[in-house]
């Protein structure tokens, strides 16, 4: 009964180990990908009153046209980049389906997506969904988990359709500099090439300051899809929402694709979102507590011998157990069963990551150092 490409699609690598960890709830769990906050009340206030308020209907497929101005007012003032509410913007459930409805609405069967490894564990398998092909273009430990520029050249000869880009970056935490992206999109513009570029961690930037894509200039406003949505920078991972943001022909293909599959997103949600785009506060709270836990993580796990790389935004590690001689998923099954403490072995984010685990810092100072002292003990006894 079952479509040839969902029966061919591979089986999330962890699904079955997540499983296990959903059993044993006395686990300190380090592999789950969303904050450990709970939504700023000022957030949830707003939520409860519409709901007493009686707003309970659907939305325009785009979305509030409230939450399309509000983001359209933060991309101005943040990012210098110009979206109409109207015509550029459509509120999605979440970057999930903004990835969906973009994969969908662009793709042909057999397109090319470039997929950039380690990867976001969501990128194939809809590439794949929406009957397009996955070119992986894989970088590497010494480039820091970087784009290689001679790489990207030889992917883009293969004529691709489109560029799935995440900065900063799951599981890696990796971000671009504004000069790093130009010299990027340098490459991509020469070519026909729609970049989709999921900046869904903007918010949870430590170093230098984000720059969005579609900032780069008026080309690369017009050839880029971007997503972004609530989930992480406000804690609103259960609210779903998001947006994308693109040509006008883009958003209006996506939203054709909404208004059969999706409708909208929940209007109550969608009111919260608007709420959310005020608590600047409260999401720079939540930025300098993981900026905390972060220096204390990387600093930690290096002492241990995990060698980690400073992590520029997200809430991940991705750390080395090459100095163990033991195989990520061994390491993170040992950690688990023996110790109680969750990890992600790397092969769930691309091929050749089986020395590689991401640990997510999105826990409590208390736990993490909990954590370290287990995984240390781990370690010694290896
Ligand atoms: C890179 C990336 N993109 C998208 C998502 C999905 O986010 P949302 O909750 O907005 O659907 C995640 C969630 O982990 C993610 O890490």
């Amino acid at each position: 009964m079952i479509a040839k490409r969902i029966k061919q699609l591979a089986p999330s690598g962890i699904r079955e180990f997540f499983d296990l960890v959903l059993g044993m709830p006395e686990v300190i769990s380090l592999g789950v990908g969303e904050p450990d906050f709970v939504t700023p009340w000022r957030i949830r206030e707003k939520a409860i009153t519409a709901i007493e308020e009686g707003f309970t209907s659907y939305t325009s497929n785009s979305g509030l046209f409230g939450l399309r101005k509000g983001v359209s007012n933060l991309l101005k003032k943040k990012y210098a980049v110009d979206y109409c509410p109207d015509k550029e913007i459509l509120i999605t459930v979440g970057v999930s389906q903004g990835l969906d409805l973009a994969l969908r609405a662009i793709l042909n069967p057999g397109d090319k997506v470039v997929v950039v490894s380690p990867y976001y564990v969501a990128y194939p398998a809809l590439v794949e969904i929406s009957s397009g092909e996955v070119i992986y273009l894989t970088t590497r430990e010494e480039d820091g988990f970087k784009i290689n520029l001679e790489d990207l050249k030889e992917v883009v000869k293969l004529k691709p359709k489109a560029i799935i880009l995440n900065y900063p970056g799951n599981p890696t935490g990796v971000s671009y500099s504004a000069l790093e992206l130009k010299n990027i999109w340098n490459i991509l513009s020469k070519e026909d090439i729609v970049v989709i570029s999921d900046e869904t961690y903007d918010e949870l930037t430590y170093n230098d300051k984000h720059t969005c894509f579609s900032s780069l200039d008026k080309k690369a406003k017009a050839r880029t899809i971007l997503l972004n949505g609530f989930s992480k920078g406000y804690a609103m991972t259960g609210f779903r929402v998001g947006f994308a943001c693109g040509d006008k022909e883009i958003i209006d293909a996506m939203t054709k694709i909404n208004s059969f599959a999706m409708l909208c997103g929940p209007i109550i949600s969608q009111i919260a979102a608007s709420e959310a785009l005020l608590a600047r506060k409260e999401v720079s709270l939540m930025r300098a507590e993981y900026r905390r836990r972060r220096g204390f993580v990387v600093k930690e796990l290096n002492r241990v011998g995990l060698v980690t790389v400073m992590p520029e935004g997200a809430f991940y590690c991705f750390s080395s157990l090459k100095k163990f001689k033991i195989n990520a998923l061994d390491f993170a099954n040992k950690l688990l069963m023996e110790k109680k403490v969750a990890v992600v072995p790397g092969k769930a984010f691309g091929k050749g990551l089986d020395s590689f685990i991401r640990i997510s810092y999105a826990n409590s100072l208390e736990n993490l150092k909990e954590s370290v002292i287990r995984i240390e003990d781990l370690l010694n006894n290896l």
